[in-house]
């Protein structure tokens, strides 16, 4: 049976862990050929070898999506080493400073920023003309649930999720008629090294509060927001853009 994505080119920034990692094997295993995009090298060359040991095809292109011009370069590897671009999955980021507003350092709201919102731009920028010069394509930026509701000591984080969202907006109506649909997914609290890099650790208090917060009284995996962006990709979607979707376990539907 022929893969969701057959015949697909795709980027994936931030894939040499968590989200990004189970998404380019996801979208492998669907029949997509994934440039593995990520600041840490020695992360995206084992998400390559996890995809190309299972008889998939992929390469690695180092990019900081932080600067534009990394980024284009990373664009340049797709259609240089697969002569095309038509998937592109914006997933980069950083949890940052843990402060109230009154109390966050300007660096650390510059560095959120730089990474959450202002890489997902500098991707779309890059992809984009790829994508038209290749017939179409489809894009999925990363936000968060904390893109749709507010979450407490993290003001740069929740502003650059919701600028997600709206730039996802902006340019899906943008490019609706030109074949390129753009959605975003909002994941709920995800069991990731993101997650765990911020002191939220199994079973502790604060992932039982956490895990409370959603509906189903747990956190996500990643892989389980790896199907939803696969989804959204391929043309089982093909009606579907400038959506916000929550991957939360029913967060938001409280
Ligand atoms: N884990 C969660 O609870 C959760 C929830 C909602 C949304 N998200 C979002 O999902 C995305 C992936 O997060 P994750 O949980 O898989 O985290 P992760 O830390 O496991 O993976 C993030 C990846 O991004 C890379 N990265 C960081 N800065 C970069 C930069 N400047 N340029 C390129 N790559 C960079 C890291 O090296 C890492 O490989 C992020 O945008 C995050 O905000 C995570």
């Amino acid at each position: 049976m022929a893969g969701m994505l057959e015949g697909k080119v795709g980027l994936v920034t931030g894939a040499g862990s968590g989200i990004g990692r189970e998404t380019a094997v996801a979208m492998a295993r669907e029949g997509a050929k994934v440039v593995v995009s990520d600041i840490n090298e020695a992360g995206g060359a084992e998400t390559v070898a996890i995809i190309t040991d299972a008889g998939g095809e992929a390469v690695f292109a180092k990019a900081d999506v932080s600067d534009p011009a990394q980024v284009e370069a990373a664009v340049k590897v797709a259609v240089d080493t697969y002569g095309a671009l038509h998937l592109g999955v914006n997933n980069a980021g950083i949890g940052g400073e843990a402060n109230l507003t009154g109390d966050y350092t300007a660096e650390g709201w510059e560095k959120v920023q730089s990474i959450n919102l202002d890489g997902v731009f500098h991707s779309m920028k890059y992809e984009i003309p790829a994508m038209l010069a290749s017939g179409g394509g489809s894009i999925v930026n990363v936000s968060s649930i904390l893109g749709l509701v507010g979450w407490a000591q993290a003001p740069a984080y929740v502003a650059a999720k919701h600028g997600v969202v709206g730039l996802t907006k902006a340019s899906a109506i943008e490019y609706a008629q030109a074949g390129i649909r753009v959605n975003a997914v909002n994941p709920g609290f995800i069991d990731s090294p993101l997650l765990r890099s911020a002191g939220i650790e199994p079973e502790g208090d604060l992932w039982k509060h956490i895990a409370g917060k959603h509906a189903m009284g747990r956190l996500g995996l990643p892989h389980e927001v790896a199907e939803a962006i696969v989804w959204l990709l391929s043309d089982a979607a093909s009606f579907v853009t400038g959506i916000a979707m929550p991957v939360d376990g029913g967060f938001t539907a409280d």
